[in-house]
């Protein structure tokens, strides 16, 4: 399946607050230099936020993490649960069609879909509450066949309460998920045959569902407001015993963590600048590795537009570039970039520039 951004797209993207807040405590589990690791799990929220990932949310994603935008672009395009066209505001339903589920009944539960929801799969109902897709194996094979709606999954399903699952929702019920028959969980449907005495718990609902019904709507869209914001790994990378963070601290905590260091020991010369870019233009600084569109804008403030500036770069002016890119420190030296400044000032490729040209 081709999978391209969508023609509509939002002017721009943000987080709220609260998620803004998660955002940078899971940015802030990885080491210095190692922040585009957050990467799915920032898509991921921003998806929840928005309902689907729209260009503005994974450049937004991508400026957080100082990647070039093609590179998040990537990951959202790879992985086919980042939704990349609007889904129905009610609910995007998830019908598995893989083997155990289509022997069953799958394709009953599609042409439900294709009457209730939208001929199409990703079309949006008429009314934009709805939408469907057909899905993979979701790995609840022994309940088939089953689909996935927000959250959770409805398993052993028939076309018909699979229709009335999409008429409680459509009312604004939250049916209980979960099988849709009289199992409990995955048992024989004829009763148990082994383990005849096992006490489950004496909750009403096998584990999973208890959960669900416990947190009350399997649509709802998340917030940041759900759970806990803990970051306990915060403090612990100097050393220097383990401080917890409280909760509402993170973003302070995180901030705190990217603040400049005591200076270096190496002397440190301020590199000549500019006031502005030669007559020609900026150089496309992002054919550095390691130059994200926000460190092109920081080097911008700082007055460097060219490579043949950055390819002159004395071992001291390295030391004072990489002690003032607030946030990025050591990218400069970490990366080299004035051996591949020098090799793209000349007129040649670097691997990486001629990677990030496609
Ligand atoms: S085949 Fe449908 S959940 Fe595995």
């Amino acid at each position: 399946m081709l999978r391209r951004l969508h023609p509509d797209q939002p002017e721009s993207f943000a987080f709220t607050p609260a998620n803004q807040a998660w955002a940078e405590a899971q940015i802030s589990k990885y080491p210095e230099g190692r922040q585009a690791s957050a990467i799915i799990p920032l898509l991921w929220r921003a998806q929840e936020q928005h309902g689907w990932l729209t260009r503005p949310a994974i450049e937004h994603v991508a400026e957080m993490l100082d990647m070039a935008y093609i590179r998040a672009l990537e990951v959202a395009t790879f992985y086919f649960m980042f939704q990349l066209q609007p889904v129905g505001s009610v609910a995007h339903v998830q019908v598995c069609g893989t083997t155990s589920c289509m022997i069953c009944g799958a394709e009953d539960l599609i042409a439900v879909c294709r009457e209730k929801i939208a001929p199409r799969a990703h079309q949006l109902s008429e009314d934009g509450r709805f939408s469907w897709e057909e899905v993979e194996c979701l790995g609840a094979c022994a309940n088939a066949p089953m689909a996935q709606i927000g959250k959770d999954y409805y398993e052993d399903l028939t076309a018909e309460s699979f229709s009335g699952l999409l008429d409680a929702l459509a009312r604004g019920e939250v049916p209980v998920p979960g099988p849709q028959n009289v199992r409990y969980s995955c048992e024989p449907i004829s009763g148990l045959t082994s383990l005849e005495t096992y006490d489950s718990g004496h909750t009403k609902y096998n584990a999973s569902v208890q959960r669900a019904v416990d947190l009350g709507d399997t649509v709802k869209r998340i917030d940041g407001t759900e759970v806990p914001l803990l970051t306990p790994w915060l403090g612990k990378s100097d050393g220097a015993p383990a401080k917890a963070a409280p909760a509402e601290a993170a973003p302070a905590a995180a901030a705190a963590r990217e603040a400049p260091e005591a200076p270096a020991e190496v002397a440190q010369t301020r590199p000549a600048s500019l006031d502005a870019p030669r007559d020609t233009g900026a150089d496309d600084l992002k054919m550095i590795k390691g130059v994200g569109p926000k460190l092109e804008a920081l080097l911008h403030d700082l007055g460097f537009y060219h490579f043949d500036q950055i390819a002159a770069w004395t071992s001291q002016e390295v030391a004072w570039v990489d002690e003032n890119l607030e946030g990025f420190k050591g990218r400069v030296s970490r990366d080299d970039w004035v051996a591949q400044a020098k090799l793209l000032a000349s007129g040649q490729e670097t691997e990486f520039s001629k990677r990030a040209k496609y």
